[in-house]
């Protein structure tokens, strides 16, 4: 088959659980090679849309196609070429991680002549070799998760799939996971698509798409999506706030906000802007800080929400769906 071909291609995908609509009509493809990023708050659909992609949920309309099939019509050969990371582990602990790769390699087919090669080298990648003889329940966490790679690796898929893969993780232990995940799309050739909530992960991805309530709000690299915001942020402190803020408006027709002694403002080319700040602005600046727009900005451009109050709110949403329920 061609590489030309993308590894997924999804149109008017959609899955109902009775009323709710969770994944509501979308569409996207995914370039082999690609580590391609979904990004939403809790409830926005992502795992909805990583379970039809495995087969494990069959959409309620809509195609798609991984590897080249169908996930509805060849839902074995799709099955065949992916491997899967859950969302929540799904280890057995008193195995060592040997035994829980060799147990996979079984269960997958993987042929004995090759089960042992393929082994080493799942578990050499994943820096987790050395202890490949101790049990599971001695692993910690980002151990854990590594492991949980390794074995959606060990049947040589074209395709993997990670659901939240650092969830719960610290801050170092998910950068090592990242680490490791850059490092696969060189090392075996495959394409990576995976689901996060957290806006600083996205930046690892090739390109993203931005999920919310079931839809995909927007899809791009991350430098693109951050570029279309448009417009960089600017923090000041000054000996004088609220004359800055007046100042800011009638000389340079811009809103500013106050908060914690900083006033902060976005222009079009930040850096540009600083001399003529200080130029014009008429009141002394004590300090001043220039930024890119974030993640966070782009989040917001398109959802007019932070991701935080988006899942504070889907949170609420789902507790009263649960009340309602009883
Ligand atoms: N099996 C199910 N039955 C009913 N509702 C579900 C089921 N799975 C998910 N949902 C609902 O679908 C929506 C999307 O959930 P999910 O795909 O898990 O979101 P995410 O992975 O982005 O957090 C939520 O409102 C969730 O409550
Ligand atoms: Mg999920």
């Amino acid at each position: 088959m061609s590489d030309e071909r993308p590894a997924i291609e999804v149109d008017g995908l959609v899955k109902r659980f009775g009323d709710v609509e969770a994944v509501r009509g979308i569409g996207f493809s995914v370039r082999p090679g690609e580590v391609f990023g979904f990004l939403g708050p809790n409830g926005a659909g992502k795992s909805t849309t990583i379970n039809m992609l495995c087969t494990l949920l069959r959409p309620s309309a809509g195609r798609a196609r991984v590897a080249g099939h169908d996930v509805v019509a060849e839902r074995d050969d799709v099955r065949r070429n992916i491997g899967l990371v859950f969302q929540d582990p799904t280890l057995d602990g008193y195995l060592t991680g040997e035994q829980n790769l060799r147990f996979h390699a079984e269960l997958y087919g993987v042929p004995r002549a090759l089960t042992a090669d393929r082994m080493r080298q799942v578990l050499e990648m994943v820096g987790l070799w050395d202890r490949r003889g101790d049990r599971v329940e001695t692993y910690s966490g980002g151990m854990k998760r590594r492991l949980e790679i390794a074995r959606g690796l060990l049947h040589s898929p074209r395709v993997l799939f990670l659901d939240e893969p650092t969830v719960g993780l610290d801050p170092q232990t998910r950068a090592s996971i990242w680490e490791y995940i850059r490092h696969l799309k060189d090392a075996e050739q495959i394409t990576i698509f995976l689901t996060t909530h957290y806006m600083d992960e996205a930046e690892y991805c090739d390109r993203i798409a931005i999920m919310d309530s079931g839809r995909i709000v927007a899809l791009d690299t991350p430098g693109a999506l951050k570029e279309g915001v448009g417009k960089d942020r600017v923090q000041i402190r000054t000996a004088d706030d609220t004359a800055a803020i007046a100042a800011l408006r009638e000389r340079f027709d811009l809103e500013a906000t106050l908060a914690e002694g900083v006033v902060t403002f976005a222009v079009p080319s930040g850096e540009a802007f600083v001399p003529r700040l200080f130029a014009e602005l008429g009141v002394p600046i004590v300090s001043v800080s220039v930024s890119r727009p974030s993640l966070d900005d782009v989040f917001m451009k398109f959802t007019g929400s932070t991701i935080r109050d988006a899942e504070g709110s889907a949170t609420d949403w789902m507790r009263m769906a649960m009340r309602g329920r009883r």
